[in-house]
């Protein structure tokens, strides 16, 4: 008799709760998140601060990411000035959304660019890969580099997936035993479990598409030429190809 009455009641508060969500970054899309930050329920700062705090619990585990940006925050409160100066063109492109790049794409700041190899570390880099110059003009955060298999898979061909000597071996978070699949290996699993909003990956012969599909996430490889490729570690000029990776 108890029993029964408790569900009903458990089920009439869930039913509440859905009514009454309120946002959730959780599996938040760029134009929710935009509409949060516009109806102040959240700053870009909250939420880079979500996401290392999500990349601290699961990475030891899924090793999604290879560095995080230091400066991170920093830009994060930057984008929230800005929005505090000029709320209408804060709503355009990425402003203030964190993004995940994959460790082949050159960023010209504190984060290494090593394709997940020892060989390239301290490497300096001489400016932002073309696609990171667009993603900082559109406003986005660059949170850190996204973990690969190293040297997009073309280190060996007996090489597993989703593994590098600098981030260890990437977990696929929904069946722990199943290939998480590459190259773009981090870039899938760090969308698909909220330690970014986005990310970029690159594509030589299935390394957007075959981690997206492994990781249940949704990566676009654009047709070759389409996205820039300058300051991207090369594979093949024929093949090679940037693209995104989000949520559905
Ligand atoms: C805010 O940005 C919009 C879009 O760029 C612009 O049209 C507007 O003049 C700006 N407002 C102020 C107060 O600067
Ligand atoms: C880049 O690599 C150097 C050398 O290991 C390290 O000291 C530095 O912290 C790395 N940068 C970031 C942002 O992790």
């Amino acid at each position: 008799m108890t029993i029964p009455i408790l569900l009903l009641i458990l089920l009439f508060q869930g039913i509440i709760a859905t009514e009454n969500s309120d946002f959730t970054i959780k599996e938040a899309t760029i134009q929710e998140i935009h509409t949060a930050f516009y109806q102040n329920k959240l700053t870009s700062k909250g939420l880079v601060e979500f996401y290392i705090e999500e990349i601290r619990k699961l990475n030891p585990i899924l090793r999604a990411v290879i560095e995080l940006n230091p400066d991170a925050i920093r830009q994060a409160e930057k984008a929230d000035q800005e929005r505090k100066a000029n709320a209408t063109k804060s709503r355009f492109g990425l402003h203030g959304i964190p993004i995940l790049v994959k460790d082949n794409i050159a960023t010209k700041d504190k984060l290494n660019t090593t394709a997940g190899s020892y060989a390239l570390l301290k490497s300096v880099v001489p400016r932002d890969a073309g696609v990171v110059r667009k993603l900082r003009e559109s406003g986005a955060i660059i949170l850190g580099k996204a973990s690969l298999s190293e040297w997009a898979h073309f280190r060996s061909s007996l090489a597993p997936s989703g593994w590098s000597a600098r981030a260890k071996q990437a977990v696929n978070p929904y069946v722990a035993t199943v290939d998480p699949c590459g190259s773009s290996t981090g870039s899938a699993i760090s969308v698909a479990t909220n330690m970014v909003t986005v990310s970029l990956g690159t594509e030589t012969d299935g390394s957007i598409l075959c981690p997206s599909s492994a990781n249940s996430v949704v990566g676009i490889k654009p047709t070759l030429g389409l996205t820039s490729r300058a300051g991207v570690i090369p594979v093949s000029p024929r093949q090679d190809t940037v693209g995104p990776i989000c949520r559905l």
